[in-house]
C-alpha cells in the first residue's frame, strides 16, 4: 500500500482499486451530504422497499395465511435469518436470536445472566457506559434489593487519558463481581475492547461475562462463540443497516443451552412446531431463540432482510475490514494535519482498539464547529463536545473521506 497522500488524485486512486466500490450501489445514498454516521443509523438498502412491499403484498393478498405460506412465511423468518449474523458476530447460528430492541434484550439476558448473591452482587462496567444499559443495569440491581452506590463500579480512563486500558480493567475484575458488562466498541470515544482477553480474565475470576455490541456489529471483527464470551446484545440499525428502530438481536453462548435457564418465557420461546397446541407448559426452542417472548414484527425482519442480503454477498469479510481501517486511517492522517489547535481525536490510533469512527474532541466553539459542518456531512455530536465522525467501508469513498478534511479545514477557518 502506498503511504497516505493529502491529495484528490490520491483518494480517487484508492476509491478505483477499492474491492467494495460496487455496494455503494446497492444503498439509496442520502442526497447532497456526505453520510459518515453510519454509527448512529446506517443508510437504505435499496431492495428495503421491495422487502417490505412483498410482506405487504402477501399480507394483503392471503392475510393471516402468510405466517405460514408465501414467498417467505413469516413464522419461519427470524430464523432464516440468523444463519447471516452468526457469520457476522462469529458465532453458531442457534447462539442467535433476532428479536425486541436491544435495551428490552439487554433486560432479558439480565434476568438469565444477572444472578446476585450476598458475596457476588457487584457489576463492572466502563466508564462512559451508553446511559441506556446504565438505566437497565441500575433498575436490576434495585430489582434484586442491592443497593446502586457499592454495586456498580466503573474502570476509568487515567488521569490525562481518554481511554482504558485492557491491563486496567483486567486488573479492576475480582470474586466481588457477578457480572462484567463492556461495549464492544464505546458509542462516545470509539475504543474498541479486547473482548478476548476481557472474557477470559472475567471468567478466571468467576464471572459472567456480557457485550453491549451496538457500535460494534457490522464494524470490527467479532468471534464471540471462540471467544466464550456469555451472551450479548445489539442492535441492527446501525452498521448493519437494518432501519431506524430496526429488530436487534443477541447471542447466548452454547454452553448455557442445557443449563437451568431461569428465563422470562414467552410463547414465541417455544418450538415452532408446537405453538399452535396452546398448552399451559412451554415446549422450549432450543438455543437462544429460547429467549423469545413475543411475535416478530415482520416489517422490521424484511428491512433486516435486506440489510443481511447484502452482507451475504460480500463472502470475504476480511475485504471489509482492510477497507475499514484505510478509510479510518485516512480520516485519521488528514484530520492530524490540520494541525492540534482547535480538536483532538481521543480514539485509539492503533487499528485493533478502533473500528469505523473516530471521536473528535473539540477544544473551543465545538457546538459551533458542529452546526456549521453538518449543513454539508452528516455527522454527530455526543455531549459534552465530541463529533463522532465513521466512515462505512460498504458505502463511503475514500473520496468522501477528502473532502470531509477540506471542509472541515474551511469551518475550522
Ligand atoms: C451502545 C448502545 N447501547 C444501547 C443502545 C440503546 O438501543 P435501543 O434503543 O435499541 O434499546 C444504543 C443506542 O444507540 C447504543 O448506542
Amino acid at each position: 500500500m502506498k503511504e497516505f497522500e493529502r491529495s484528490l488524485e490520491f483518494a480517487k486512486e484508492m476509491d478505483l482499486v477499492d474491492p467494495l466500490a460496487k455496494y455503494r450501489t446497492m444503498f439509496h445514498y442520502p442526497k447532497s451530504v456526505i453520510y459518515f454516521c453510519g454509527n448512529s443509523l446506517g443508510i437504505q438498502p435499496k431492495t428495503a422497499r421491495t422487502e417490505i412491499e412483498t410482506i405487504l403484498k402477501t399480507w394483503e393478498e392471503i392475510g393471516v395465511e402468510g405466517w405460514f405460506h408465501g414467498s417467505s412465511n413469516w413464522l419461519d423468518m427470524s430464523n432464516d435469518l440468523v444463519k447471516s449474523m452468526a457469520r457476522i458476530i462469529g458465532a453458531k447460528p442457534e447462539e442467535v436470536s433476532i428479536m425486541n430492541s436491544l435495551t428490552v434484550n439487554l433486560h432479558l439476558l439480565l434476568v438469565s445472566f444477572y444472578r446476585p448473591t450476598p458475596e457476588r452482587y457487584r457489576i463492572l462496567i466502563e466508564e462512559h457506559t451508553f446511559p441506556s444499559d446504565e438505566y437497565a443495569l441500575k433498575s436490576q440491581i434495585r430489582f434484586h434489593g442491592y443497593d446502586v452506590n457499592g454495586s456498580l463500579l466503573e474502570v476509568k480512563a487515567k488521569a490525562g487519558e481518554a481511554t482504558l486500558r485492557t491491563e486496567d480493567i483486567i486488573e479492576a475484575i475480582d470474586e466481588s463481581f457477578a457480572l462484567v458488562l463492556f461495549s464492544g466498541v464505546n458509542y462516545l470515544t470509539g475504543q474498541a475492547f479486547d473482548m478476548e482477553a476481557i472474557t477470559k480474565a472475567g471468567h478466571e475470576k468467576g464471572c459472567i461475562i456480557g457485550f453491549d455490541l451496538a457500535h460494534a456489529v457490522g464494524n470490527i471483527p467479532l468471534e464471540l462463540h471462540k471467544w466464550n464470551v456469555d451472551f450479548a446484545v445489539f442492535c441492527n440499525y446501525k452498521y448493519l443497516n437494518a432501519g431506524p428502530g430496526g429488530i436487534s438481536a443477541c447471542f447466548v453462548h452454547e454452553r448455557h443451552f442445557e443449563k437451568d435457564l431461569h428465563r422470562f418465557e414467552g410463547w414465541w420461546g417455544g418450538k415452532r412446531e408446537s405453538m399452535f397446541l396452546m398448552e399451559p407448559d412451554i415446549n422450549p426452542a432450543y438455543g437462544a431463540e429460547g429467549w423469545q417472548v413475543s411475535t416478530h414484527p415482520v416489517l422490521l425482519l424484511a428491512s433486516l432482510k435486506a440489510a443481511l442480503d447484502i452482507w451475504d454477498q460480500l463472502k470475504d469479510l476480511s475485504l471489509f475490514h482492510q477497507k475499514r481501517e484505510l478509510l479510518t486511517g485516512y480520516l485519521e492522517y488528514l484530520i492530524k494535519e490540520l494541525g492540534p489547535e482547535n480538536y483532538q481525536i481521543i480514539t485509539p490510533s492503533k487499528t485493533n482498539e478502533r473500528g469505523c469512527q473516530l471521536s473528535i474532541r473539540t477544544l473551543k466553539n465545538g457546538k459551533k464547529l458542529f452546526n456549521t459542518l453538518i449543513e454539508r456531512v452528516t455527522v454527530d455530536w455526543r455531549e459534552p463536545n465530541i463529533i463522532r465522525v465513521a466512515p462505512h467501508p460498504l458505502y463511503n469513498t475514500f473520496e468522501e473521506v477528502y473532502s470531509f478534511s477540506e471542509i472541515l479545514a474551511e469551518v475550522i477557518k
